[in-house]
């Protein structure tokens, strides 16, 4: 059972105005798009289709870096012909999620709930809220021109799921200029009811600017807070380079571990897991194990980074310490920054990477070895 799904990313975002597209924007430190692509996969989704404003796609990988991969695609004028484009690469998948991109307060679990709907035999379905305001419908000058019964009216959101062939065979009979709201009316111009299922407020679309600071509000509410620390230390040898916060540094000694030797992230790994309650990075990579001879600590990172979306958490803030009397870090300090960033799918002003000496005193003194401290700040739901 494949579940595939359509990340609707190519609108202009014109009412929200500002610099780039509100897709590309950041949300407590994430770009707004990368929210959404990570919920879909951490939901087991594949593929997941990104639709990107045509002349735009470089934005939208860049503003994927650190997420899960996703196949970005150029879309339409309206957000029907953007679906249109998506749909085109969901290859051999029976269930098909479409989502707006400017809903980044998706859930794993209400994905997999739809999705379990449309397996269980549903042709479309999507969350809904109550309508709790009175509503009218207006003319010019807002003069009132008819009341609309609120009575089991709902506020229809995303993502909308569908029995794929349905949907397909639904814009293949549907006109290529015809533009709709989303693919409930597309299908109910077609004679198919489709059914709603219990929303979400954090799904709320970002529409105008201020719906920022309200999402943000809403998506730290229940939250809490929590700090981890790491340590680690490595031991000098032979090598011509040492690789500290996945950054190459040319030096007259290498670093002796058994992975890549990169302290600085062993000890960011530890703090991310700390934070999580997570046991630590040896439990995890055990050293005993010959997988991970030699290996890259970016995939330790990354897997760090996993396990806090796993946990619905959110890292917030990284602070490393490099401790050494050399090399020097200053000179690398930004692309460690940079690449550190990139890894963990945050913005660079939420990495900070730091170094110190110990005045030539310790084992850090003389050289024999380096150290890394780092803390993890991290959002874990309650
Ligand atoms: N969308 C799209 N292609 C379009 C228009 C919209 O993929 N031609 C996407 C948007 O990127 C967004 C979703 O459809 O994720 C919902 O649309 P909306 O909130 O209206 O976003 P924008 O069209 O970008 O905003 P505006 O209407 O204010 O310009
Ligand atoms: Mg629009």
């Amino acid at each position: 059972m494949q579940h595939a799904a359509i990340v609707v990313a190519a609108g202009a975002g014109e009412r929200f105005g500002g610099g780039a597209p509100k897709q590309f924007r950041l949300l407590l430190g994430r770009p707004v798009l990368a929210w959404s692509v990570e919920a879909l996969a951490d939901a087991g989704t594949w593929p997941i289709i990104v639709v990107a404003p045509p002349g735009q796609e470089a934005q939208a990988t860049a503003a994927l870096s650190g997420a899960p991969a996703a196949e970005i695609v150029a879309g339409g004028a309206t957000r029907t012909a953007s679906v249109r484009a998506g749909l085109s690469r969901i290859g051999d998948a029976n269930v098909v999620l479409v989502h707006d991109a400017a809903r980044p307060g998706l859930r794993p679990d209400l994905v997999r709930k739809l999705a379990a709907e449309i397996e269980a035999g549903a042709t479309a379905v999507a969350p809904a809220l109550a309508v709790a305001d009175a509503l009218v419908r207006t003319g010019p000058g807002g003069a009132i021109v008819s009341g609309l019964d609120r009575n089991g009216a709902m506020a229809v959101q995303t993502p909308q799921a569908f029995d794929a062939r349905v949907l397909i065979e639904a814009y293949e009979a549907t006109g290529d200029g015809a533009a709709f709201d989303d693919e409930l009316s597309l299908l109910r111009s077609r004679g198919v009811a489709g059914r709603v299922i219990a929303g979400d407020r954090r799904l709320m679309k970002l529409t105008y600017p201020e719906d920022m600071a309200v999402l943000e509000r809403l998506l730290a509410e229940a939250h809490v807070t929590c700090v981890g620390a790491g340590f680690d230390a490595h031991r000098f040898g032979e090598g011509s380079y040492v690789t500290l916060c996945g950054v190459r540094i040319p030096h007259d000694k290498g670093l002796v571990g058994h992975s890549d030797a990169d302290a600085g992230w062993h000890a960011l790994v530890d703090a991310i897991l700390g934070a999580l309650g997570q046991a630590d990075i040896g439990a995890h990579f055990p050293p005993s194990d010959p997988k991970w001879k030699d290996a890259d600590s970016e995939r330790f990172l990354r897997h760090a980074a996993a396990l806090a979306r796993a946990a619905g958490a959110r890292i917030v803030h990284v602070d490393v310490t490099l401790i050494c009397e050399r090399p020097r870090v200053g000179p690398h300090r930004e692309a460690m920054r940079a690449r550190t960033a990139e890894v963990l799918g945050l913005g660079v002003e939420w990495v900070s990477v730091k170094a110190t000496t110990t005045e030539r005193m310790g084992f850090i003194g003389r050289e024999e070895g380096l150290a890394a401290q780092a803390a993890a700040t991290i959002a874990r739901p309650v």
